[in-house]
């Protein structure tokens, strides 16, 4: 078994490996471009040995925002026919080839603890990104607001590709005349560990009419069957805001309405309670119905600065039930799966994110979720993501986000800098 040392050594290596110069893929073959939230995190690694490039990854994230604020969730920067579907399905219409759709905006959070390791050096970086950081933030509210909560369109923005909360919505989706397309993720790992073709097909569904109805958000509005309330971004752009005017206000700069937003936020996120479920959950904001899902979404509330008793009793259930993490899915739940994706799988970044808000709140399972965390990665490496029961490693290796969350968070005693 590798020692802590050693592993931090590989870490640092899978984040130099996995540079192709300004921006970081996921991982080679599976994930060859740069993808938002993976390389929001990744920056966050850099940090730890690299503050500049820690700046650049989120810096060339920003080259492809478009006009109207959006930072699509894929930038294709080079061609890989590894990878599919690329930029010809999307029909983009952004400064260079891109998806046409976003992903939780960790950014802001990210640059906050980038910033906070050198001030001196980032304080112009940061105050160049943060107009950008804003317009991104913006475009959520003019767009996606559901009673204050923020709607994912496609299950591919909210980054939790195939969980149960999509379940009911996709049944409804019938994905006619979707054509032939050849998968190139399962050519790449275990088709056990991916989503299946009837979800494959209703992902392609969805992005084939965002391409037709030429990504205008008000014709999406009507005609997207897709648009959920959503514990992922809602939480994380709850918590973003809030980093983005502490950030504005230490800066000195005009952060004028952002209180205000942050407070309809705020209503957004409690309007997430689902008081039969007793935890925040996801809500079909075409027909108002609860989906009726506890996931490790809905642990991200202590990093929006929501604290709940009720919740937490869920998650020691859980961490008490599978010994290696925080689950995706709840394993009490009926669709509980170890291994496939975000049915069950427990995965590193998701594990900080729930830690730290778990720790700013100071939590007694705090440590506890930390700790899982680096025991999971110290046995099995850097793995997409873990099948909590057992620890065994699922889904592509040598992955970046892990390995980042490793280095700045996971390998470290809780407390220390
Ligand atoms: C994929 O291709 O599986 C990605 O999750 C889409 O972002």
């Amino acid at each position: 078994m590798l020692t802590q040392v050693s592993r931090s050594e590989e870490a640092r290596n899978i984040l130099l490996q996995n540079d192709r110069g300004g921006y970081t893929i996921p991982t080679a073959g599976l994930y060859p471009y740069q993808w938002n939230w993976d390389s929001a995190i990744t920056a966050m690694g850099f940090a730890e040995f690299d503050n500049v490039r820690a700046w650049q990854e989120l810096e060339t994230l920003f080259t492809g925002q478009w006009d109207d604020g959006m930072v699509p969730h894929i930038l294709f920067h080079k061609p890989d026919p590894g990878y599919f579907p690329g930029p010809d399905v999307w029909g983009g219409t952004g400064p260079i080839p891109s998806s046409s759709i976003t992903q939780p905006p960790v950014a802001a959070t990210m640059a906050r603890i980038i910033w906070e390791k050198d001030r001196g050096a980032g304080a112009d970086r940061f105050k160049v990104l943060l107009p950008k950081l804003r317009a991104w933030h913006t475009w959520f509210l003019s767009w996606r607001l559901d009673q204050g909560a923020v709607c994912v369109t496609h299950p591919w923005e909210a980054g939790r590709d195939n969980a149960p909360d999509w379940d009911a919505v996709m049944a409804r989706i019938d994905p006619v005349g979707v054509g032939e397309y050849q998968r190139r993720d399962t050519s790449h790992v275990d088709g056990s560990m991916r989503p299946t073709k009837y979800d494959y097909d209703r992902y392609i569904w969805l992005v084939q009419m965002g391409n037709r109805l030429k990504w205008d958000q008000a014709a999406l509005l009507e005609e997207n069957p897709f648009r959920i309330a959503d514990p992922t971004m809602t939480f994380l752009l709850l918590r973003a805001h809030r980093d983005l005017l502490r950030t504005g206000e230490e800066l000195g700069l005009d952060t004028s309405g952002m209180a205000e937003e942050i407070a309809l936020l705020e209503q957004g996120a409690a309007s997430l309670w689902n008081p039969n479920l007793n935890s925040y959950d996801s809500r079909d904001a075409k027909t108002g119905e609860w989906t009726g899902t506890i996931s490790n979404a809905s642990y991200l509330c202590w990093l929006a600065g929501l604290d709940s008793k009720e919740q937490a009793e869920h998650l020691e259930r859980s961490l008490q039930q599978v010994q290696f993490g925080v689950a995706s899915y709840d394993p009490n739940g009926e669709k509980f799966d170890s291994k496939r994706y975000w049915r069950g799988p427990t995965w590193a970044f998701m594990n900080f994110l729930i830690g730290l808000g778990l720790e700013e709140h100071k939590h007694s399972l705090a440590s506890h979720v930390r700790e899982v965390t680096r025991e999971v990665i110290r046995q099995h490496g850097f793995a997409e993501y873990f099948d909590p029961t057992d620890g065994s490693p699922a889904g592509g290796q040598s992955f970046t986000w892990t390995a980042a969350v490793w280095l700045g968070w996971a390998s470290k005693e809780q407390g220390a800098a």
